[in-house]
């Protein structure tokens, strides 16, 4: 089972305001929702204030399920349906990110058939060191996001987008990556978006209004990270200080966080069924793993019971495959069948990445509220939910 907490969605929230406030309050908190697309988590973070940045397809029904307006919603993606766009800019969605130059061409289409003239931001990708996981690293030369600066690529889809009666050339865009191990990537990123629109403002003679700098703030899971404040002084000193340097009006900011809202907001909790002895270590085998628990990052394990720990265990799941372990030697209470294990920070991209690996249901969702009571936003699945669309032929 996941366990979502109103009380954590709501703080993160709070916490990134209050800090964007001191220090530069012309700005727009977007919710990455590809880092939870409940709806109910959704509608916390809304109801909370936020904005939403959501992919195309279902991201953008999951924002308008949850009650965003359509102007508080950033559309983004690298290969949009024409038909998404048009929704989106039917429901009344006015930014939306430009990845590539086809892109761009199809929100000028969708912009001439809905009869809107939609702002556009031009993703930049400056090739730059990004100190994180190499799988979540997106402002990297070798990365497929974002449009290449130094080659003019960039240049060329902004001088389209300038060209074009559709559309309304409004900022431009960089997300570094995400869990940034660092303050100064944003100050590289911010630096050299705002060359950028400086260059767009001498040879387009625009100005652009948003700065939009991702997400990528990191979460503490088990290694000393840089501290929101002291990444969002940074960029604010950024700004003003290259802005200055290059005579630009400072933008509006932008950021679109997501595990740094949600990854701390969510629990996965699950039941040990065996604890098997081998030569090498003892295994909590639990009844869910890595098909409910997203890679990449050392998650807290606990066992939530009024014992200390005595004994390391790697924790895994049950299925049929060898990397299915959450997390190895790890100090747990002496645990037998039909004990809870806790599973912390797994708000971000965990619920999202759950998979059917060995055809299993994917876990219920709970939210507990913020006055302690707690709902389920979302019932476990069964087999017909995960084999229920699979057509069997007779004679097969
Ligand atoms: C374009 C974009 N924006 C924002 C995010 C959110 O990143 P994070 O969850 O690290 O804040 C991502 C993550 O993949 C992204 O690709």
């Amino acid at each position: 089972m996941y366990a979502f907490f109103e009380d954590d969605l709501r703080t993160n929230y709070e916490t990134l305001r209050q800090i964007l406030d001191e220090h530069y309050p012309d700005s727009a908190v977007h919710f990455a929702v590809k880092a939870n697309y409940n709806l109910g988590v959704l509608s916390v973070l809304r109801d909370a204030g936020c904005k939403a940045e959501a992919y195309a397809r279902c991201e953008l029904t999951a924002t308008r399920r949850a009650g965003f307006d359509a102007e508080d919603v950033l559309l983004t993606g690298m290969n949009r349906a024409l038909e998404d766009i048009e929704r989106a800019l039917e429901w009344g969605v006015s930014r939306l990110l430009v990845d590539n130059a086809a892109e761009l061409e199809k929100i000028i289409v969708a912009a001439d058939a809905t009869g809107t003239t939609p702002d556009v931001l031009i993703c930049g990708n400056p090739a730059m060191d990004v100190p994180t996981h190499p799988g979540v690293a997106t402002a990297t030369r070798e990365s497929k996001f974002g449009l290449d600066i130094e080659s003019g690529r960039a240049m060329a889809v902004a001088e389209a987008a300038v060209e074009s009666d559709a559309v309304s050339l409004a900022g431009v865009q960089l997300h570094v990556g995400s869990q940034i191990r660092g303050v100064e990537p944003y100050g590289v990123a911010a630096r050299e978006m705002l060359g950028f629109a400086g260059r767009i403002r001498d040879e387009l003679d625009v100005e652009i209004d948003v700065l939009h700098l991702g997400g990528g703030f990191p979460v503490p899971y088990d290694e000393d990270v840089p501290a929101t404040e002291d990444i969002v002084e940074h960029i604010a000193e950024t700004i003003r200080g290259t802005c200055a340097d290059l005579d630009l009006a400072e933008p509006k900011l932008f950021v679109e966080p997501g595990r740094r809202l949600v990854g701390n907001a969510g629990t996965y909790l699950a039941t040990v069924g065996v604890v098997k002895e081998t030569p090498y270590a003892d295994f909590a085998v639990l009844d869910g793993g890595t098909n409910a628990v997203s890679s990449h990052w050392p998650y807290p394990v606990y066992a939530p019971k009024d014992r200390k720990p005595t004994r390391k265990y790697h924790v895994a799941g049950p299925l049929c495959y060898t990397g299915d372990v959450i997390s190895e030697d790890v100090a747990l209470p002496e645990l037998g069948p039909g004990d809870l294990v806790a599973v912390d920070k797994i708000g971000a991209y965990s619920l999202g990445s759950a998979s059917h690996t060995n055809a299993e249901p994917k876990p219920p969702v709970v939210l507990v509220r913020s006055d302690g009571t707690h709902e389920c936003l979302r019932t476990r699945e069964t087999c017909e939910d995960v084999l229920g669309r699979d057509r069997s032929e007779d004679g097969l």
